[in-house]
Parts: structure tokens; C-alpha cells; sequence
């Protein structure tokens, strides 16, 4: 299973800073947004990931976390040349994902808890597709799944302006390689983007979808707007400071998962200028 972190489009809704700074760069209490999702992956066993951003930041990505290797990770990138829609991954990545299947994960979608839901599908995946439903109050901001009264899934649509469901899809999913050919026959929607949601309908139609819904015990947060970033940092402050230990440290991650041995950590953690994040690392040494 190879991943795809898709970290680019405007981010308008995140002016002024939007015209200099990309979203997922900026600060969820004291890491950046797109370590959370980059967890995620790593978490799920994913070691080969591609990045894809827009030209000003794959830059910034690069000097973030370079080959991976430091992390036990394959990490490539890509630019999109304009946010001609989520789909657009697909075609994007095409060389990247050779024949493997694929997990997308958004570069702004934040998941907590229990997340065996989708370790233990990317472990047990073989084909067709796999999404996941979540229950909102808000059902009309995303893409969301309807279901029959035996719990299957019939009809997916994008921001319909009177849903027919609470269940709303998150930015998170896993294909088999058909995607790639799937995508590349999408035809752009009316707001001019190929849309995730047409792919997920292409496998709904030919019985190929799988929807997993996901139970309370999961938090998926919104980053939408300043006032949601500003309560994504308030609840992973609390959950840190509580508890003392890290939510989404990539490389604590890639310590426990087993993809670096402790030198290759404490060598990591050698880089690290001194900081409340490398006393951390330290501390995690130690134990
Ligand atoms: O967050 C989940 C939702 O994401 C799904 O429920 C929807 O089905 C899906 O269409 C998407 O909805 P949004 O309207 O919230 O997507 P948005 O345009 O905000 O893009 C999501 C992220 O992907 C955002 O961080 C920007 C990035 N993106 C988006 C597009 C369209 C790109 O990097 N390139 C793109 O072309």
C-alpha cells in the first residue's frame, strides 16, 4: 500500500495568511497540521509516500522532512500545478503508485482515537475501494453517504444542499490500483474540479465500494476556519499536557513502529535544535 498526502490548494478560507503560508504548515499546538495526517500513514504501516502541494511549498515540505530516511520512510513529491480537484491525485501520483493500491489521506484532515478502523483495513485491503462514514451536525460541508436500512451503503453525493444523511465521508481513503484509470476518465465537475466523490460513485456503482462507518470513540476535526484550527490546538493541548505524551510525533512514531532502530533515533534526535519538542524525544529514549 503506498500513501498520497494531498497538501496543496489555495486556502482562501485562511486569508491573510493563506497568501504567503499554506494551511497545512501552519501550527496545531506545536507541530504542523500535516503531521497529523502523516502520522496517520505512518501508524497504518505506510512507509512510501508521495507529498502533493502546490510549486511555492513542495519546497518547504522538502526541508521539512527531505528523503524520509531519517524517519524509516520512502517520502516523494509533487507539485499541482493549480487545485483542479482532489481526484487529480491520481493522475498526479500515476508513476508513484506503479501497480500498488493506494490510501489518500487530505493534508488537513485531523483523525484521534481509536483508529483500528483503518490500520486494520489497509492490513487485510485486496481491491475495490474503501471509504469511511462519520457522523456530523453540519452533513452539507462535505461529501457524504447515505445508507439503506440494512446499513448499505446507495447513494453518495458532494455538499448537497439538503442531505440525506448525517454521515459525512472523510478525507481518507484506499484504492486499488483502478483508481488511477478511474481518474483519468473523470470529467470536471460544475465548480470545474474532478472530484473524489465521482471516483467513490464510479466503485459504488459497480458494487466495488466498501463504507466503514466510524464510531464515537474517533475524532475527525475540522480545520476549515481560523476558529476551527484554534480548537484543534486547544484539544491536543489539553490531551498532551494531560497526559505528557506527544499526539502525532513522527518520530516517535517511527521509533515504535519499528522502521528506525534507537541509534538511527538518537541520531535523529541529534538534529534537533534544543526545544520543548527535543526534550520530548529525549524523554522518550529514556523510557
Ligand atoms: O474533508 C473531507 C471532504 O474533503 C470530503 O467530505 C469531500 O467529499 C471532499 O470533496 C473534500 O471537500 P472540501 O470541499 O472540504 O475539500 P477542499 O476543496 O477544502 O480540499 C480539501 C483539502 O485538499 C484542502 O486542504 C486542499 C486540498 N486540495 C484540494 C483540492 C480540490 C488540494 O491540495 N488540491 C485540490 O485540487
Amino acid at each position: 500500500m503506498k500513501g498520497i498526502i494531498l497538501a496543496g490548494g489555495s486556502g482562501t478560507r485562511m486569508y491573510p495568511i493563506s497568501k504567503v503560508y499554506s494551511k497545512q504548515l501552519t501550527l496545531i499546538y506545536d507541530k504542523p497540521l500535516i503531521y497529523y495526517p502523516l502520522s496517520v500513514l505512518m501508524l497504518a504501516g505506510i512507509k512510501e509516500i508521495l507529498i502533493i502541494s502546490n510549486e511555492e511549498t513542495i519546497p518547504l515540505y522538502k526541508k521539512l522532512f527531505e528523503t524520509g530516511s531519517a524517519l524509516g520512510l520512502n517520502i516523494e513529491y509533487a507539485v499541482q500545478s493549480a487545485p483542479n480537484g482532489i481526484a487529480e491525485s491520481f493522475i498526479i501520483g500515476e508513476s508513484f503508485i506503479g501497480k500498488d493500491n493506494v490510501s489518500l489521506i487530505l493534508g488537513d484532515n485531523i483523525f484521534y482515537g481509536k483508529l483500528s478502523f483503518y490500520y486494520e483495513t489497509v492490513k487485510d485491503f485486496k481491491s475495490g475501494a474503501i471509504i469511511f462514514a462519520y457522523q456530523v451536525t453540519d452533513p452539507q460541508r462535505y461529501g457524504i453517504v447515505e445508507f439503506d436500512r440494512n446499513g448499505k451503503a446507495i447513494s453518495i453525493q458532494e455538499k448537497p444542499q439538503v442531505p440525506q444523511s448525517n454521515y459525512a465521508i472523510p478525507g481518507l481513503y484506499i484504492y486499488d490500483n483502478e483508481v488511477v484509470n478511474i481518474s483519468k476518465n473523470l470529467k470536471p465537475s460544475s465548480r470545474n474540479e474532478l472530484e473524489i466523490t465521482d471516483v467513490n460513485k464510479n466503485y459504488l456503482n459497480k458494487n466495488k465500494l466498501r463504507v466503514e462507518k466510524i464510531g464515537r470513540g474517533v475524532a475527525w476535526l475540522d480545520t476549515g476556519t481560523p476558529e476551527a484550527l484554534l480548537k484543534a490546538s486547544n484539544f491536543f493541548g489539553v490531551i498532551e499536557d494531560r497526559q505528557g505524551l506527544k499526539v502525532a510525533c513522527i518520530e516517535e512514531i517511527a521509533l515504535t513502529k519499528g522502521f528506525i532502530n534507537k541509534d538511527q533515533f538518537k541520531a535523529l534526535i541529534d538534529q534537533v535544535p534544543n526545544s520543548i519538542y527535543k526534550d520530548y524525544l529525549v524523554k522518550v529514549l529514556d523510557e
